[in-house]
C-alpha cells in the first residue's frame, strides 16, 4: 500500500520534472483505510511548485476517494477547496447555520445563500453554514459553504518515519468555494488551500481532536522541487530518536516561544536581526517611529517575526529591509553586483560570487526558561536564489511600508529544516540546514531511496 503511495509521488515527481500534465483531481486512488488503528504521528507528503516556490500536498478526500492537490498555508485557519468544478462524492454533507459543526467552525454562525443557481451543489445551498475563505496570494475573501467529507491521511509506520496504514476521518470540516478563489496567484492546478493555522478547524486541530493526537506538527519542506518533504502531525520525538543513532535531531532543535496572533498565526519573537555580527534589527535610533508602530503586533511584540509559508522569501518592512540591503551589500563582493532582478533588490554575476561565502544573517532569539540568547542562522541556499541563469540575488524581499509583519520568514528560509510548532508548550523548534550534515527532508522521512 505504502508503496503504491510512493509510486503515485514518484509518478507525480515525474510529471513535474518533464512538464507531463496530470488531471490530477480525477486522479482517483483507494488507499485502504484501517479503521480499528489508531496511530500517535500522521505524515503528509509535501512537494514544492518549480515556479512559485511554494509547498503543495495531496490531500486524500471524499468517495470514491481522490487526491486533491492544496497549497499548504501555515497561517490559513480552515481547509478550503474549489467545489465549483470537479467536485464529486457520495460523501459530501453540508452542515446548517444552526448545527454544532456551524458553531465549532465560526463564532458568527451566519446562513449561507446560494444565489447564482437554483441547483444545488456542493458549495452551492441554502441555509448552511457561511464561512469567509481567503485566498493567501490575492488575500481575495468570499464567502464559501461550511461542508463536511471524509479525509484520510497516512499514519506513519510502526518502524519509523515512513507512509504507514491510511486511516480517515469521515467527518472533516472544510469549506467550500467558488472556482475563482482559485484563479489566481496560487500554483498550477491547485484546488484550494490547507490551513495548518490555529484555528478550531485547521487541519492540525481537527487531526489532533479526531485522532487524539499531541497537538504539535513538524514541518520539513524540499528545496528540490523534485523531492518530497512532509508535515507531521503528533509528537515527533519517535521519529527523531529513530532517523539517525548518529544525528539525534531532537539535541539540534532550538526552542523559543511561539505567539499565536487572535487569527491564528504563528509569530515568534526575535531580539536582533544581525548580519556578520552587524545589527539590521532593532534599527538605529531614528527609526524608533517604526519600532512603536502597530506592526510589532501581535500584542505589540517588538520583533514579532510572522513565519509563512506563502511567501517564497523571507518579507522585511521597507525600512529594514534598506538598513539590510546596505549592510549585506557591505559584506558581500560590491564589484560582483549586477542590477536587480524583480521582486529582488541585491543581486550578483553569479560566476563572480561563485566561491564566496555569503555572510551568515542571524536572527537572535530568547531561549525558553531562560535569559539566554541564541541565534538560529540562515545562510548559504536558504538566503540566496538564483534568479535567473548567471544571476544570484538576496532572498529578501521587500514588504513595503504597511506589510503584514515587519519581518516575515518565507518558505526558502525554511527549506531543509526541521520546525516544530508545539501547541502544548506554546514553543517553535527550529533547526539548523539538514544539508550541512549531509542530510535532507527528504530521506529523513524515507521518501528519498523509494524513487
Ligand atoms: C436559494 O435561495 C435563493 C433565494 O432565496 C434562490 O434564488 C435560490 O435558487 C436558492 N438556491 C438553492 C440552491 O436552493
Amino acid at each position: 500500500m505504502a508503496s503504491k503511495l510512493l509510486l503515485t509521488i514518484t509518478y507525480l515527481s515525474f510529471s513535474i520534472l518533464f512538464g507531463v500534465s496530470v488531471s490530477t483531481t480525477s486522479h482517483h486512488s483507494h488507499p485502504p483505510t484501517t479503521t480499528n488503528y489508531k496511530p500517535n504521528l500522521l505524515v503528509l507528503p509535501v512537494h514544492k511548485d518549480p515556479a512559485t516556490g511554494l509547498p503543495w500536498a495531496h490531500v486524500h478526500k471524499r468517495t470514491p476517494m481522490t487526491l486533491v492537490p492544496l497549497l499548504l498555508d501555515l497561517n490559513g485557519n480552515h481547509m478550503w477547496i474549489n467545489c465549483q468544478t470537479h467536485y464529486a462524492s457520495r460523501t459530501y454533507q453540508a452542515p446548517s447555520c444552526h448545527s454544532t459543526q456551524c458553531s465549532t467552525a465560526t463564532t458568527t454562525q451566519t446562513c449561507h445563500t446560494c444565489v447564482g443557481s437554483s441547483l444545488p451543489r456542493p458549495g452551492c445551498h441554502n441555509n448552511t453554514c457561511a464561512l469567509m475563505s481567503t485566498n493567501p496570494i490575492t488575500k481575495q475573501i468570499v464567502v464559501s459553504e461550511l461542508a463536511q467529507d471524509v479525509l484520510a491521511i497516512n499514519a506513519a509506520a510502526n518502524n519509523g518515519p515512513r507512509l504507514g496504514p491510511t486511516v480517515s476521518d469521515p467527518q472533516f470540516l472544510f469549506s467550500c468555494a467558488p472556482a475563482s478563489l482559485v484563479q489566481k496567484g496560487l500554483p498550477n492546478k491547485v484546488e484550494g488551500v490547507v490551513g495548518l493555522g490555529h484555528g478550531p478547524i485547521s487541519l492540525p486541530n481537527q487531526l489532533a481532536s479526531h485522532f487524539g493526537l499531541q497537538r504539535q506538527f513538524t514541518l520539513c519542506l524540499s528545496r528540490n522541487p523534485t523531492s518530497t518533504g512532509a508535515v507531521l502531525f503528533g509528537d515527533p520525538q519517535k521519529l527523531f530518536g529513530y532517523t539517525n543513532k548518529k544525528f539525534d535531531l531532537s539535541r539540534d532543535l532550538l526552542y523559543t516561544p511561539l505567539t499565536v496572533s487572535p487569527q491564528g498565526e504563528y509569530y515568534m519573537e526575535i531580539n536582533s536581526l544581525r548580519i556578520n555580527g552587524r545589527s539590521v534589527f532593532p534599527v538605529s535610533p531614528s527609526s524608533s517611529s517604526l519600532l512603536s508602530s502597530s506592526l510589532y503586533s501581535p500584542s505589540g511584540m517588538l520583533g514579532a517575526t510572522l513565519i509563512s509559508t506563502t511567501a517564497p522569501y523571507m518579507v522585511l518592512h521597507h525600512t529594514i529591509f534598506e538598513t539590510f540591503r546596505q549592510v549585506f551589500g557591505k559584506q558581500f563582493p560590491m564589484q560582483g553586483q549586477v542590477n536587480a532582478v524583480a521582486p529582488f533588490g541585491l543581486c550578483y554575476d553569479s560566476k563572480r560570487i561563485n566561491n564566496a561565502k555569503p555572510p551568515s544573517v542571524d536572527m537572535v532569539v530568547k531561549v525558553e526558561k531562560s535569559r539566554r540568547e541564541v541565534s538560529w542562522s540562515i545562510s548559504g541556499d536558504n538566503l540566496m536564489v538564483q534568479a535567473r541563469p548567471g544571476v544570484t540575488c538576496l532572498g529578501v524581499v521587500n514588504g513595503g511600508t504597511n506589510p503584514r509583519a515587519a519581518i516575515a520568514i518565507g518558505t526558502r528560509q525554511l527549506e531543509e529544516k526541521v520546525v516544530v510548532f508545539d501547541l502544548v508548550k506554546s514553543r517553535v523548534g527550529l533547526s539548523s540546514s539538514l544539508c550541512s550534515r549531509g542530510r535532507s527532508c527528504s530521506d529523513l522521512f524515507g521518501f528519498a531511496n523509494k524513487s
